[in-house]
């Protein structure tokens, strides 16, 4: 487990494939992006199965093919898996490493923002099931996380917003000046300004490395990287994950969590304003009327860090700071998603 920041990641492979005991896992816009490179990795080998792009291919029917592909091209337990793509590709293609032949290793080269920051790192693999976000899955962690941050080139502004939000949640967590940090670039990031972003990536990527080692199995500390994701899960599920991509959930959570921080007088005005300032001018706020926002809280009510039938939420407590809380009335969710966020 570890993750390596390379300038060129199709030189950097040379080093891990010494024979044909792997499988590369991408997908279709990333192979039509990347297909001379991918081709000469390979070099006339047909070790890459390629999954349709987007969140609903994360699915039983694509982990099914990569295991055919696993059994055709005979890796034993000493193979690998190549996963090179997003979060999709990388929760899909590691769960299917982590179940073939009980386990075999496989390594995380992520082409987003978010799959940079966030989803490569940390061990969680997994599927959804039958509209269940992540339902069935199970950790396990990556030999290594290669990150080339020239991948970030061709990304659409809206996986550059994705992956924003998860770095502005790192500096809400742990770090205030990063905030500030972030907060002040925001223009840079999204002109892809290499001057800053590696810098970015590598300190995001530091900061849930650091948690992540310390509370592997999602026990503990580990629950502070859910900021933003009570109510964002809540919104993927409303919408069915086809109007707002995971980050972009994660920013509107994080602007009602926030706002349900600041009516729990856990945070001052000045603080919830600058939090707000930067999301708000990220994502378009949906209008629920009183009955969407119910069915919005019965999602939050099946969210699996809940106890006791409570909903739990991460809520920042001050500068750089969060919180575990299980005591939020209905009425102050209500209250922080009917509100106007325009300042
Ligand atoms: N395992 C974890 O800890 C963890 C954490 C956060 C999110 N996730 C999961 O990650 C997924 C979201 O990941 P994502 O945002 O990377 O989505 P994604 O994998 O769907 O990628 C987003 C889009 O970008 C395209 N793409 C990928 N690389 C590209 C590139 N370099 N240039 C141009 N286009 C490119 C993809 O084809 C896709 O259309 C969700 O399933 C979420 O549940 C997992």
């Amino acid at each position: 487990m570890g993750f390596k920041m390379v300038d060129n990641i199709w030189k950097e492979l040379n080093q891990y494939i010494i024979n044909d005991d792997f499988i590369f896992v991408t997908d279709r816009n990333v192979y039509n992006l990347y297909k001379d490179e991918i081709d000469e990795v390979l070099n006339g080998r047909e070790n890459i199965y390629i999954i349709p792009s987007g969140e609903i291919n994360k699915n039983l029917e694509e982990l099914s093919s990569i295991y055919k592909i696993l059994i055709k091209k005979n890796i034993d337990r000493n193979g690998k898996i190549f996963c090179l793509g997003g979060g999709v590709v990388g929760d899909l293609a590691g769960f299917a490493a982590a179940t073939y032949k009980r386990g075999i290793e496989y390594i995380q080269i992520p082409t987003t923002l978010l799959s940079q920051v966030d989803s490569s790192i940390g061990g969680k693999t997994g599927i959804d099931f039958e509209g269940h976000k992540n339902i069935i899955g199970s950790f396990h962690f990556p030999l290594t996380t290669l990150i080339d941050t020239s991948f970030i080139h061709t990304l659409p502004e809206k996986e550059i917003t994705c992956g924003l939000g998860e770095i502005i949640k790192y500096g809400l967590i742990e770090d205030y000046n990063f905030f500030k940090n972030i907060e002040k670039n925001i223009k840079k990031i999204y002109n892809r300004d290499m001057r800053i972003l590696p810098t970015i990536i590598e300190k995001s990527v530091d900061i849930k490395f650091t948690i992540v080692d310390k509370d592997k199995l999602d026990l503990g500390l580990r629950q502070k990287l859910n900021l933003g994701h009570t109510i964002g899960h809540s919104i993927e599920s409303f919408f069915k994950y086809e109007k707002y991509n995971h980050g972009e959930a994660v920013i509107l959570g994080m602007m009602y969590e926030s706002n349900i921080a600041y009516q729990k007088k856990l945070i001052d005005k000045e603080y919830y304003n600058e939090i707000i300032g930067v999301l708000n001018t990220l994502v378009e706020q949906p209008i629920f009327n009183s009955f969407e926002i119910k069915i919005l809280i019965e999602y939050m009510k099946n969210d699996k860090k809940n106890r006791d039938g409570k909903i739990s939420f991460i809520l920042p407590t001050g500068r750089g700071t969060v919180d575990l809380f299980y005591d939020v009335e209905e009425k102050l969710i209500e209250e922080a998603i009917l509100n106007d966020y325009k300042i």
